[in-house]
């Protein structure tokens, strides 16, 4: 018998909805925040990875699947998608189009040849997001928003935003040769790896995967120490416009990442206590690369980005509450005696305008009728409105998860629904303030 190869795995028929459940939040997500998907090939010229990843990153020297196709040139495939998509930019001339920046997201499989564990294999798939043509600290900050709002819509919520900056190249030279200064005494305590990584490229040496816990490397100087006056001022507004979204984040000062192309912010997304991920907890991680574009023979144009891992969103996806499947039914109106039926029919599409789909008795049953009608189709909330509700203006609302029945004023109905699809039954009636949804 032939097996799969060691670090790759199938996806069954039984495993397909739960990949598709998170290709359509990819989808649903991107479109909210106006990115545009773009697909590059699987394998591209080597070069393109040792330039772009980093000759001394751990990703190039250990972990690519390097090899010559027939014509004897070096291909490999890719590792990452950051990298290609900015050769396709550069190719397809895509940063001279109107609309700037430019906000692309990529889904697929990736290769690395690391050591297979829960949530880290050979093959893998990302979905990443890349806005290029910006230096505006904002769109830092919608990138993050991004990667956390999609996680939001997975249910994903107990995560921590970490974040840091390594500044421009000027900070980093800054930073590279004081680290290089504080590692010189002790360095023979380090790997072989290590050894070599300080003379070549000291940074890599943070993020060595066998000296990790060495307090050398914990008490190493850190890159946010060193950072130019322009740099300081950029990452100060990329908090500031954090803290104007409302997202929590920490700022790591340790955070550094694995590739060497990164600028300015870096950012990572930790899913917190999940034992289904085991030890891979990092779901997401990203950055500025503001001279990427530039060293793979482009423009000079700023961009910043992130990918996640997506077998770790679903191994995340087994630790919280059970997923909701959306019933294809929103919501079912009653409504009751002759008078207010128009009035019920305008309520139901100003609903569906929202994007919610309703149904609604079009042979106007007796009560009971109407109830069975309901019970076949299954919706997730049931809208009784009679004469009544039409004088108070209001419109009893049954979640049919739970059986929980509110009155809610008519001016709030769309909130309640929306906020509730992805509750199962909250008390709330969709204008507290301080719970969850509100
Ligand atoms: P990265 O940190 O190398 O960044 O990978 C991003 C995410 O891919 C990781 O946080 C992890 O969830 C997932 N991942 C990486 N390796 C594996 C593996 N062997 N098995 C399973 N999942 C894995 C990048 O790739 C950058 N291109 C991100 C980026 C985009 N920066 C700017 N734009």
């Amino acid at each position: 018998m032939i097996n799969k190869i060691k670090g790759t795995y199938d996806i069954l028929p039984d495993e397909v909805a739960k990949w598709q459940e998170i290709e359509d939040s990819i989808q649903n997500v991107s479109k909210l925040f106006n990115f545009k998907e773009i697909r590059t090939p699987i394998f591209e010229y080597s070069e393109l990875f040792h330039r772009g990843v980093g000759e001394t990153t751990d990703i190039v020297k250990k972990e690519t699947y390097d090899f010559k196709d027939r014509g004897d040139r070096s291909v490999t495939l890719r590792p990452e998608g950051t990298a290609s998509v900015v050769r396709s930019v550069i190719e397809n001339k895509l940063y001279a189009s109107a609309n700037q920046p430019l906000k692309l997201y990529y889904q697929g499989p990736m290769f690395r040849y690391e050591r297979p564990q829960k949530g880290r294999y050979r093959q893998f798939r990302q979905f990443g997001a890349e806005a290029l043509g910006s230096n505006s600290p904002l769109i830092d900050a919608e990138i993050i928003n991004y990667a956390a709002t999609f996680l939001e819509a997975l249910r994903i919520k107990n995560i921590t935003i970490k974040i840091n900056s390594l500044g421009d190249a000027l900070s980093k030279e800054q930073y590279k040769r004081k680290l290089q200064e504080y590692l010189e005494p002790n360095i023979e305590e380090l790997c072989s790896d290590c050894n070599r990584r300080y003379k070549e490229n000291p940074l890599r040496v943070l993020d060595c995967k066998v000296d990790k816990d060495n307090p050398i490397l914990k008490e190493a100087p850190k890159p946010l120490d060193y950072l130019t006056e322009e740099a300081k001022y950029h990452f100060e507004q990329v908090i500031e416009a954090l803290d104007a979204i409302g997202l929590n984040y920490v700022i790591d000062k340790s955070l550094v990442r694995g590739l060497d192309y990164y600028t300015h912010t870096v950012f990572e997304i930790d899913a917190n206590n999940m034992e289904s991920l085991g030890a891979q907890a990092t779901l997401v991680g990203g950055g500025r690369y503001n001279n990427l574009v530039e060293s793979l023979d482009g423009p000079d144009i700023p961009a910043v980005g992130f990918a996640f891992g997506m077998e770790r969103l679903l191994l995340a996806l087994e630790s919280v509450d059970k997923p909701v499947v959306d019933p294809f039914i929103h919501c079912f109106m009653i409504a009751l005696g002759d008078e207010v039926q128009g009035d019920a029919l305008r309520i139901v599409n100003d609903l569906r305008h929202g994007g919610l789909t309703c149904d609604y008795d079009f042979f106007n049953k007796n009560l009971k009728g109407k109830f069975k009608q309901a019970e076949r189709l299954n919706p997730m909330f049931l809208l009784i409105y009679g004469e009544e509700e039409a004088k108070d203006m209001v419109v009893n609302v049954k979640d049919t998860r739970n059986g929980v029945q509110e009155t809610i004023p008519l001016a709030n109905l769309y909130h309640y629904i929306v906020s509730h699809i992805n509750t199962q039954g909250s008390s709330c009636s969709g204008n507290c303030s301080d719970c969850d949804e509100c």
